[in-house]
């Protein structure tokens, strides 16, 4: 579970325990994880057109920020995009569903980036199988600059509470050309319903809980050194960290204080829903799963040209059988028979966040 620096305050008991345990000032104001968040600087300061859209398609939205993504330059125009397979989510993603929606997400935004420096992309999923690459992306000089690739750099999944604001009905509009945008009030409500008891599940099964738990990384140095997953830092969680009230043990540990807090948290947080968007596909291929990551992201970008807050809410969607119950229930409310939910996202007015860590396009290369 992600638990902000403002909801930990309420754990922490206000300042008290930042009093007693941080070292000093200059502790809590060298917390920023510089090094994790440097590929969002670097962005777009390459030579080569191909390294520099990549540059901000590592930006993308993924599942859990395991970014999963490795990349092979091919010629002088040709980009492979390879799925790392030491990079899955065996418990909660069994079938790659989820990652290769991500994939999807990558691609949209390596087009757009492209097509913001005067190339245009064509990209092919899955060229060879499966197995092969995940995408294969040629690039040739003459693209169109779409006005969404502007807001890349602050685009964000909002993991935080959302006010009690109806939407616009034009924003509303505009975002139905993405999504099915849903704000009536007993639907939004059924839906929070079905979003809350999926995450309890998630979190009662030992297993699925351990793989979340698994890919935490607790302050500035974890995070550095393995920028992805979910990022604990900052200097109030790092505080809490100081004084034992956060640790992997106690985030495994459902008797655990810290542990029950994080729920309290998390309760409120999906309650406060005033809308969700929903991305589904008549089948459910792999075609159909890029499809969806590709309009995820053009969605989560304009809402971040509109002012407005998106949040994937997956837990519901995830294949393992605890979740069947929840699975059904999200199906039979929002989808056709034989339809596919691919995607599910709380939608709002929400703070702003920050950015998350990345690995440098360096890390991902495989030649070049
Ligand atoms: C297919 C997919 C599923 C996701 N599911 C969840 C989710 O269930 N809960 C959540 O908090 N974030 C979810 N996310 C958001 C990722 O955690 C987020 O993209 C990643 O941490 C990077 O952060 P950013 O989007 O702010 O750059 C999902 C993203 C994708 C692409």
């Amino acid at each position: 579970m992600v638990l902000s620096r403002r909801r930990f305050l309420t754990l922490a008991g206000g300042g008290t325990i930042l009093a007693a345990t941080a070292a000093s000032a200059g502790f809590l104001n060298t917390r920023t994880p510089q090094r994790a968040l440097a590929p969002w600087q670097l962005a777009g300061s390459y030579a080569d057109p191909r390294k520099n859209a990549l540059s901000f398609a590592l930006l993308a939205p993924n599942p859990h920020n395991l970014q999963p993504w490795l990349v092979e330059l091919q010629g002088d125009d040709t980009v492979l995009l390879w799925h790392d397979t030491d990079r899955r989510l065996p418990e909660t993603d069994p079938f790659d569903r989820q990652l290769t929606i991500g994939f999807g997400c990558f691609l949209e935004q390596l087009v757009l980036a492209a097509g913001a420096a005067g190339y245009s992309v064509q990209t092919e999923p899955f060229p060879e199988n499966e197995n092969g690459p995940v995408a294969r992306a040629v690039f040739t000089p003459g693209g169109i600059a779409d006005p969404l690739a502007e807001h890349i750099l602050n685009r964000r999944s909002c993991k935080e509470p959302f006010e009690d604001r109806d939407l616009p009905a034009d924003a509303v509009q505009a975002l139905e050309s993405h999504a099915v945008i849903l704000t009536d009030a007993d639907q939004v409500a059924a839906i929070r319903s079905i979003t809350w008891d999926a995450w309890v599940t998630e979190m009662q099964t030992p297993r699925t809980l351990k793989e979340s738990v698994d890919l935490m990384r607790f302050g500035k140095s974890e995070i550095n050194a393995d920028p992805d997953g979910i990022d604990l830092g900052g200097p109030f969680l790092e505080t809490l960290m100081l004084a034992g009230l956060i640790s992997r043990s106690v985030q495994a540990d459902p008797d655990s204080r810290g542990f029950q807090e994080g729920v309290r948290i998390y309760d409120e947080m999906l309650h406060a829903t005033p809308a969700y968007a929903v991305l589904k596909s008549a089948g459910n291929t792999r075609a159909d799963q890029v499809r969806a990551g590709r309009e995820w992201l053009r969605l989560n970008l304009r809402c971040t040209a509109l002012g407005l807050a998106l949040h994937p809410v997956s837990q519901c969607l995830q294949e393992f059988p605890e979740m069947a119950e929840q699975y059904t229930r999200i199906h039979d409310l929002l989808a056709e028979e034989g339809e596919t939910v691919q995607m599910l996202g709380r939608l709002g007015y929400g703070p702003e966040v920050a950015q998350s860590p990345r690995w440098p396009l360096e890390a991902k290369l495989l030649n070049g």
